[in-house]
């Protein structure tokens, strides 16, 4: 397909400064909004330039203007598609705004998403990062997904195995997927389990349930092994309690994008061999260690990034958040080369204090 034959849906020369969540500036040369699956497949073909599809931008680092084609998801809808004896099943569209799909399917009584409440971004943008937060990450809630694929304009359908979840990962950040454009999701199941119980065991949201005094005490914590909890007077968290403490702990420690822009964790947290992760732990006692099922252990980048001196340290017009060392921030007017800098000045002092190499986690365009 030329240029010129492009479906009229496709605008030029788009400013993208408010697009992302870090409010980096760039322009995207072509740039369509997608409202439906049909516009994809009139796309369909056009292979000659680079796409990316953007959703929330929230996970994005824009490192300058994008000469190619830019599909912004936005593609709405959410229903209760059915239910068994086990589950609610909840299709979304990949254009709805993740927290307000929360919020929705606790308002009907479906809940099991709790954990992941405030989340910044899209529902389409949710699987590709596997999202998680406190204890709980979506591929755990996620049934099937639907995409299109641009080569041929056909919809392919896919269930959990074949999305190849892992710690912040999945197929969709493979070659041919969602990054370069190729195969655009666009909507995703959720089965969200009728057996629900309140997950609250993640240190930071465990002690603000106890704030909140909706935590059921746990009965080995209990002295006298007769004692009962009194489940009427204390039946335990319900989801949306659950949620509000989620959202008291993010508003506190993580800082809103429309007041301070970032993309929330600028960086994995970092997996390393159990020796290694033995010999920090030395060296540095106060080091979080989190053992993995393959033997690995996974280290608290907040961690490393603040006891290398970055915890409210600033370069440029861009630093790390005082409150939370993980979130790079911009104080206002940053491009995506000091965002760059800073991102490379916070791995050498990381790797020179620790020998631990930290990858950066959102997506760079
Ligand atoms: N820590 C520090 N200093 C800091 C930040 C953290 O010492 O400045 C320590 C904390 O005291 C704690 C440990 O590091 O012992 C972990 O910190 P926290 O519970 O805040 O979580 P995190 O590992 O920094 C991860 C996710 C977040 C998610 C939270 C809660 C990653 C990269 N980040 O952060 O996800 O909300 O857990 O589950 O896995 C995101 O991916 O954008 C994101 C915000």
């Amino acid at each position: 397909m030329s240029e010129r034959q492009l479906p009229d849906f496709v605008e030029r020369d788009v400013d993208l400064t408010t697009r992302t969540t870090l409010a980096l500036p760039g322009r995207a040369a072509l740039y369509a909004e997608i409202r439906d699956a049909g516009q994809l497949a009139m796309l369909a073909g056009e292979n000659a330039r680079r796409r990316f599809v953007l959703g929330a931008g929230s996970n994005l680092v824009l490192t300058g203007d994008f000469d190619g084609l830019l599909l912004r998801m936005a593609i709405r809808g959410r229903e209760l598609i059915g239910d068994d004896e086990s589950a609610w099943y909840v299709r979304a569209g990949a254009g709805e705004n993740w927290h307000q799909l929360v919020l929705w399917t606790l308002a009907q009584g479906w809940p099991g998403l709790e954990n992941l409440a405030l989340i910044p971004g899209t529902v389409g943008a949710a699987p590709i990062q596997n999202i998680g937060a406190y204890g709980l990450e979506v591929a755990e809630r996620f049934q099937s997904l639907e995409a299109v694929d641009l080569a041929t304009g056909q919809t392919l359908r896919l269930d959990h195995a074949a999305c190849r979840f892992a710690y912040r990962d999945s197929v969709f950040k493979q070659e041919g997927w969602h990054l370069n454009g190729q195969r655009v999701i666009t909507r995703v199941t959720f089965r969200l389990p009728k057996a629900w119980q309140p997950l609250t065991g993640y240190g930071e949201l465990a002690a603000e349930a106890d704030r909140q005094q909706i935590r059921q005490p746990h009965p080995q914590a209990v002295p006298n092994a007769h004692f009962r909890p009194n489940l009427r007077s204390n039946p335990g968290p319900t989801p949306r309690q659950v949620a509000d403490a989620v959202i008291a702990v993010r508003r506190r420690k993580l800082p809103d994008p429309a007041a301070l822009p970032n993309a929330g964790s600028f960086f994995h947290n970092p997996q390393v061999s159990a020796a290694l992760a033995e010999r920090l732990a030395s060296a540095h006692p106060g080091l979080p260690r989190y053992p993995q099922a393959d033997g690995r252990v996974k280290l608290a980048a907040g961690w490393l990034v603040e006891h290398s001196g970055w915890k409210g340290r600033d370069l440029g017009r861009v630093g790390m958040y005082e409150k939370q060392a993980l979130v790079l921030v911009n104080r206002g007017g940053a491009s995506g080369a000091e965002v760059g800098a800073l991102a490379r000045a916070v791995q050498t002092d990381v790797r020179e204090r620790f020998g631990v190499e930290l990858t950066p986690e959102p997506v760079f365009l």
